[in-house]
């Protein structure tokens, strides 16, 4: 076991400051969009303005005249782009498979259909606002009543062909009929579009036959791999650089068209190309939720025992690609229930291709089961936590095995307490305060916990400093912090001595910024990267002329607060790291290391999963229709955290996207040109600071040694699942209004 912020001076569990937020606020961190290069041109894609038809005649005469236009590239003049195809593993990745350009069919609004380059941005714009498409038009379908289409048993998705019977154990159906008390409901959770601040972009340089791609990724070598593909190059002779992301959500996860249209460009015109999309293009053509219908069905005892659990569900997915909204993810292990079953299908539309938004699957999924669980309780007239405490698993049932750390209840409980819930009454109206009427709603929360694989190395410097270098990203999150914190933990050298070199693929193989997975899966490659230079820096202590330690052998050494000792002497008459590697006249000494992943393991031990829940209070004024989410407790079991100041900070940043979630987030696509309407941030409204409450936020603290010696698991995502659902109780709580499709919005409230 690692000794963590109980033991005096470890830098595990200490509430650390992010290293990246002096960069941020003073500007000098480089975001991709801020690289800049000699004679470097700016493209601006022309978007489809249909979504549904044929490209008849593309008129670009006038805007390839226009002053400081390079070029007006479109499917006749671009050059080759090849597909990309699946890899093993976490390889290959993309939403949107088709090639920009590859035939003249418009399948969404917002399709990229032609480039413009110029010598500025403003030039660009121009000349792509002045190019001119003639369309075959056909009527969109943009439909939000989703049915599953007919597809097979088992279907492609983005990652792999899926059984869309998800799970299943004894008879739902049987025992659904059968059962004393039931419900049956279906929960709609609309399309979502991420916002991160920064909009996504490429900045692509070409010199020969090597490329080099400045983009905020949340996954470098997966777009290193798809870009090899694309443009028929050996992986090596790619490069992606991704030092800060201005967030990503899960926008900047797999590759985007835009990316190849800049990399077409650059090798087109021979200079490097700036490609940065405008806000509208984040709404079209970079991903988003799709729209999740899910019918839920309860069977319970009338003492609240589940008997019967049934989801079925359908998101719509675009016309060529196959993403699956997995809301089925944390169903099967979250409660006790002998008789379950899970099962979804999807219906195609004229939408840009979905893809994953924070805790993809579980987030809306769980939105819809413990929506179902408060509406049971109330049938029953049972307390909502009560109710999941009759239901607590004691293994996870739907694989037989145990979990390696769970403490869901003892989340309700001090979640429960530091909310004051035993106060609540539960008839609707029935609480007080001030004028307000109050809600009081709860929600259980689950998130994966695993790691991806993840290569690191460490390095011993002669000037007594550490560089940590892995290929993984920081989005936003805190990782270059959290990789400083794990090399110091083993090297003992402070925090500002220590550099971390993440995002750009020439580094060890990191993974992808995704599933809140980094923490967990980098502790065993730093710390094995760690032990590795420290092993290095021994035998060069040894093998020195006229070393203190040439006598000594390697098992007669330690290492500690970065210094080298023999141990019958004591770290007191160590000799510091940099002083060992000058004597032997060397700059560093390097060690690598590896983490395994269990992602996908198929023969696991335990059931691996993160759990947390959510206390909300809303104040209700019906005198003017005004619904506010006025505090919130939040408390999550992510073993060991790492750095309580980061997890806290992505928990209320969930908690803020949740309210959002809840009450404002939704695209609406227009049904007659299928466009994402309110395609820019006054008109798709989200949660901010101004509509954040006292959020108080709790972590258990449990290690979970299933994932790492540190028994830390990551904490992104977490904070969204279930969140809704306690607000939707809460509002419920208030008005005595069921609001069954996201958001809520006050004429659902008008009655
Ligand atoms: Mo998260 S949706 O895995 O970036």
């Amino acid at each position: 076991m690692e000794p963590t912020s109980d033991t005096p001076g470890s830098p595990i569990g200490r509430r650390t400051p992010r290293w990246d937020g002096p960069l941020k606020v003073t500007g000098k961190a480089q975001y991709a969009s801020d690289f800049h290069f000699p004679g470097m041109l700016y493209a601006v894609p022309v978007e489809a303005t249909i979504a549904n038809g044929r490209i008849t005649k593309l008129d670009t005469a006038a805007a390839e005249k226009m002053p400081g236009v390079r070029a007006v590239l479109h499917r006749g003049n671009i050059g080759k782009i090849f597909r990309s195809t699946l890899g093993a593993g976490f390889e290959g990745i993309v939403d949107e498979r088709r090639p920009p350009f590859a035939d003249d069919d418009i399948r969404y609004y917002g399709q990229y259909i032609a480039l413009a380059v110029a010598d500025t941005f403003e030039s660009a714009k121009a000349a792509a606002d002045a190019v001119r498409a003639t369309y075959d038009k056909q009527k969109p379908n943009v439909s939000t009543e989703l049915v599953a289409d007919d597809e097979p048993d088992e279907v492609p998705t983005t990652f792999a062909p899926t059984k869309r019977l998800q799970s299943e154990r004894g008879n739902a159906e049987k025992a659904f009929a059968s059962a004393p008390v039931k419900l049956d409901q279906t929960y709609v959770v609309p399309a979502e579009t991420h916002n991160p601040i920064e909009l996504q972009g490429t900045v692509a340089s070409w010199d020969g036959s090597m490329l080099t791609i400045y983009e905020e990724s949340q996954g470098v070598f997966n777009l290193q791999g798809v870009l090899a593909q694309m443009f028929g190059l050996p992986k090596e002779n790619v490069r992606v650089i991704t030092k800060f992301v201005g967030s990503g959500f899960g926008s900047k996860l797999w590759p985007w068209t835009h990316c190849a249209l800049a990399v077409a460009a650059a090798r087109q015109l021979g200079k490097p190309v700036k490609l940065v999309i405008s806000r509208r293009m984040m709404f079209q053509s970079v991903g988003h939720r799709p729209r999740v219908q899910q019918r839920v069905r309860l069977g319970a005892t009338p003492d609240g025992q589940l008997v019967s659990l049934q989801q079925d569900y359908v998101n719509d997915q675009a016309m060529l690609d196959s993403y699956h909204e997995d809301c089925g993810e944390a169903t099967p292990f979250m409660y006790s229930v002998p008789n379950l079953r899970v099962a979804f299908g999807r219906t195609r539309r004229n939408i840009g291709p979905p893809t994953a938004m924070r805790g993809p699957g579980a987030v809306p999924g769980l939105y819809a089961t413990e929506s179902a669980l408060n509406e049971l309780a109330a049938q029953l007239k049972i307390d909502p936590v009560r109710l999941r405490v009759l239901n607590e698993p004691k293994i996870d049932e739907s694989v037989g095995l145990p979990f390696s750390s769970r403490h869901l209840l003892e989340c309700y409980q001090v979640g429960g307490e530091k909310f004051g819930w035993s106060k609540r009454t539960p008839e609707v109206g029935s609480m007080k305060r001030d004028g307000l009427t109050l809600g009081w709603g709860v929600g259980g929360a689950a998130w994966i916990a695993a790691r991806f694989p993840a290569d690191a190395s460490v390095q011993l410097r002669d000037d007594g400093t550490v560089r940590v270098a892995c290929g993984t990203q920081d989005i936003g999150t805190g990782t270059y912090t959290i990789l400083a914190q794990l090399a110091s933990q083993k090297t003992g050298v402070p925090l500002d001595k220590i550099e971390v070199v993440l995002g750009d693929t020439s580094l060890p193989v990191g993974p992808i910024s995704g599933g809140s997975l980094v923490t967990g899966s980098v502790v065993p490659a730093v710390f094995a990267a760690a032990d590795n230079a420290i092993a290095s820096l021994r035998s060069v202590a040894m093998t020195t002329p006229g070393s203190a330690f040439a006598k000594s052998k390697p098992d007669e050494l330690a290492f500690e607060g970065g210094r080298l000792f023999v141990k019958a002497d004591g770290p007191a008459k160590g000799v510091p790291f940099a002083s060992v590697l000058s004597a032997a006249h060397l700059r560093l000494v390097t060690g690598n290391g590896k983490s395994e992943g269990t992602f996908g393991d198929p023969a696991p031990k335990f059931s691996t999963h993160s759990f947390g829940c959510h206390f909300v209070e809303v104040t209700w004024q019906p005198e003017i229709a005004r619904l506010r989410v006025g505090r919130v407790v939040t408390v999550i079991d992510a073993g060991r955290i790492v750095n309580p100041l980061a997890g806290r900070n992505q928990v209320e940043g969930s908690v803020v996207m949740g309210i959002g979630m809840a009450l404002l987030e939704h695209t609406t696509y227009d049904p007659q040109s299928g466009a994402p309407i309110n395609s820019n941030l006054a008109d798709y409204v989200m949660a901010v600071n101004a509509d954040a409450p006292p959020i108080d936020v709790h972590f258990l603290d449990y290690p979970d040694y299933a994932i790492n010696v540190l028994g830390a698991r990551g904490i992104g995502e977490i904070g969204l699942a279930g969140f809704a659902a306690a607000v939707t109780e809460a509002v419920h709580h208030a008005t005595g209004v069921r609001v069954r499709e996201l958001p809520v919005k006050i004429e659902d409230l008008l009655g």
